[in-house]
């Protein structure tokens, strides 16, 4: 083989299928053979038993559940649970799990300080990421790599405890109102809701039926197997760092538009059709220009070549969830639109280009009264348990430190030469 001008001999290596004449893992490593798969696209990087993911037929299972009766039948604390432990929890465990997480609600006063040092136009998620990276330095035996099952599991729970307080607090940062304590006669999202609208002095009541809607989209956010957010969370991980810096990498991850910023980018998109008279079929036209096209947020996705199925259910929570709040959203009809033409044009067909999770949460959040720039806070806030499960997977399997090889594209060795 000639390469770069250089010629390279290779073995030509006889076995079967069964009985592989060479191991290439050792083949590999004796010959530095690598693979060029820029961003993973079709190689797996990793062995998980936590989420099944089909992106052909559109099917996605944790632990062996479908989602679809998941968002369904569970509450997202039996969620978490059963992606953090591997098994839907019995009354007993539930019981004990939740009384866990609410005894570590509060967050240590100084965490407060750190909250106060931010200006207050400061992006929740920036906010977000720094609290929660705090706590490694609040909970130094954090950063002990072996320390025991009792104190990770201590770590996690103290972050999904805390989460909901912190991200409540980033928001209560950027509208310059003081913070609100956790109410621990609360379910969880009712206690989030309440830290994030409650005013002072002011008497507020949770609508169930916000709750509800919540907790349901944190079920459909709550894993996506090795997706940036949660690899970058497992590669931080490797090195031994600890739960809380790991977890704040992911929050990192995850706050671009192209992850989880993505349903923040869908409310723009649709509000600006909408402001240019809220013709669907022109943009769908425009997406298709050769030229300059269009970009479509919320349509596509990396691994689904069918519907992404967290959108259909997400679709029609939507409809419910506004139907029964009485809210009337033009956004919500061109988005349906946009949809319903795409899925009966040959370019979309063609492309399988179908709407995204993204796609439609975004309108319910609005709805329940969540502000733009909090939709990525959302997002973590539901794939806290899908990262704390890859991250203890990763552990527990005691996987090697992350090391991605490159191949290398610049010049060959060059004679130095002064000036
Ligand atoms: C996710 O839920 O993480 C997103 O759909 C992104 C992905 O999985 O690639």
């Amino acid at each position: 083989l000639s390469y770069n001008g250089q010629e390279y001999e290779f073995p030509v290596i006889i076995g079967t299928e069964n009985e592989p004449a060479i191991d290439i893992a050792k083949l590999r490593s004796a010959t530095g053979l690598i693979t060029l798969d820029s961003g993973f696209k079709n190689t797996g990087s990793t062995t998980s038993s936590i989420t099944f993911l089909d992106g052909e037929e559109g099917v996605l299972r944790y632990r062996g559940y479908r989602i679809e009766d998941l968002a369904e039948k569970s509450s997202f604390i039996e969620v978490a649970y059963l992606l953090i432990y591997g098994e839907l929890p019995t009354q007993q465990q539930y019981e004990d799990f939740t009384r866990e997480i609410t005894m570590h609600t509060l967050v240590h006063e100084d965490i407060k300080k750190i909250l106060d040092g931010f200006p207050s136009n400061a992006h929740p998620m920036g906010v977000l990421s720094s609290l929660i990276c705090s706590l490694s330095a609040f909970y130094p035996d954090s950063l002990n790599p072996n320390a025991s099952a009792e104190d990770v599991n201590l770590s996690i729970v103290r972050l999904i405890a805390k989460m909901p307080t912190f991200a409540a607090w980033a928001y209560k940062n950027k509208v310059g109102h003081p913070v609100n304590y956790p109410d621990n006669s609360l379910d969880y999202c009712s206690n989030f809701l309440k830290m994030m609208f409650a005013l002072p002095a002011e008497r507020y009541e949770v609508d169930p039926i916000v709750a509800k809607a919540l907790d349901a989209l944190l079920i459909l956010h709550a894993d996506h197997e090795q997706n940036c957010s949660t690899s970058t969370v497992r590669i931080v991980g490797s090195s031994q760092a600890s739960i809380y810096a790991s977890i704040s990498a992911g929050i990192n991850a995850l706050w671009g538009p192209l992850h989880g910023g993505a349903n923040q980018s869908v409310i723009e998109m649709l509000e600006a059709i909408k402001a240019d008279g809220g013709d669907a079929k022109k943009y769908l036209d425009k997406a298709k220009d050769k030229n300059d096209p269009f970009r479509l947020m919320g349509f596509g996705h990396r691994v689904y070549k069918n519907f992404d199925p967290r959108a259909k259910i997400i679709k029609k929570a939507a409809d419910d969830v506004l139907n029964k709040l009485g809210v009337k959203d033009p956004v919500l009809d061109i988005a349906k639109e946009l949809e319903y033409a795409a899925l009966n044009d040959q370019y979309f067909v063609d492309r399988k280009l179908y709407p995204n999770v993204d796609f439609y949460s975004g309108i319910i959040y609005r709805a329940l009264g969540i502000p733009t720039d909090m939709f990525t806070v959302m997002f973590a806030l539901g794939r806290l348990p899908g990262w704390i499960a890859q991250w203890k997977e990763m552990r527990e399997n005691g996987e090697p430190i992350g090391r991605p090889r490159q191949v290398y594209t610049g010049a060959t060795e060059r004679d130095y030469v002064s000036m």
